[in-house]
């Protein structure tokens, strides 16, 4: 078996194993961002368009996460830039793929390249319950800085509360 097959097996068998890689998105990766947010159980999805016009903006950084030799990425975090500020727009890990630290992976790769970009400090709304990326965000350094009530709209009409957070890369 050839050294490809053999690594595509593997990341079949241990996906939790091989090594990811990080790098910049560009508009050419909207079906994926559109693809992936729609995982992220949001109560609005983002279409294609949207994604693309995102991906295109001066003002808007996004990075993707690849599993072994995967071009497509398993997850993907975009944030906007204003000044020497950024807030997270989104983040979003494929359901398959949590729990192996490519979140943890992702977030510190784009932090690191908003503070070489001279941001100062990185804003966020994370919804209060949201376990996973509360950790995931606290873990990085991010502090809580207020809350939000009746920020995020649910199917069911009710509205929950919006955790808001700062990092300073400074
Ligand atoms: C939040 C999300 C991006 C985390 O991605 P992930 O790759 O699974 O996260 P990681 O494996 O890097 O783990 C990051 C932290 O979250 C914790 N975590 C991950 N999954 C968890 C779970 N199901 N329950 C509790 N904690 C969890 C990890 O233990 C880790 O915490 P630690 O650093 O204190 O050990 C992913 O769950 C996701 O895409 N969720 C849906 C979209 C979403 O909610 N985005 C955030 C919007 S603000």
């Amino acid at each position: 078996m050839s050294s490809s097959a053999m690594d595509w097996l593997r990341q079949l068998l241990h996906p939790e194993a091989c090594p990811a890689r990080t790098g910049s998105l560009d508009s050419r990766h909207a079906g994926d961002v559109a693809a992936l947010h729609g995982h992220g159980g949001f109560a609005r999805g983002w279409e294609p368009g949207e994604c693309a016009a995102l991906l295109a903006d001066a003002s808007v950084a996004a990075d993707g996460v690849f599993t072994g030799h995967a071009s497509r990425p398993a997850g993907f975090v975009m944030s906007r830039r204003a000044a020497d500020e950024a807030e997270i727009l989104s983040i979003v890990i494929a359901p398959a793929h949590r729990g192996n630290r490519l979140a943890a992976n992702l977030m510190s790769a784009h932090l690191s390249r908003l503070a070489g970009r001279g941001v100062g400090q990185v804003f966020l709304e994370v919804e209060e319950g949201n376990i996973a990326a509360e950790r995931l965000y606290r873990h990085l350094g991010f502090r809580e800085v207020g809350r939000r009530k009746g920020y995020y709209p649910k199917p069911d009409g009710s509205r929950t509360t919006a955790v808001a957070m700062r990092l300073d890369l400074a």
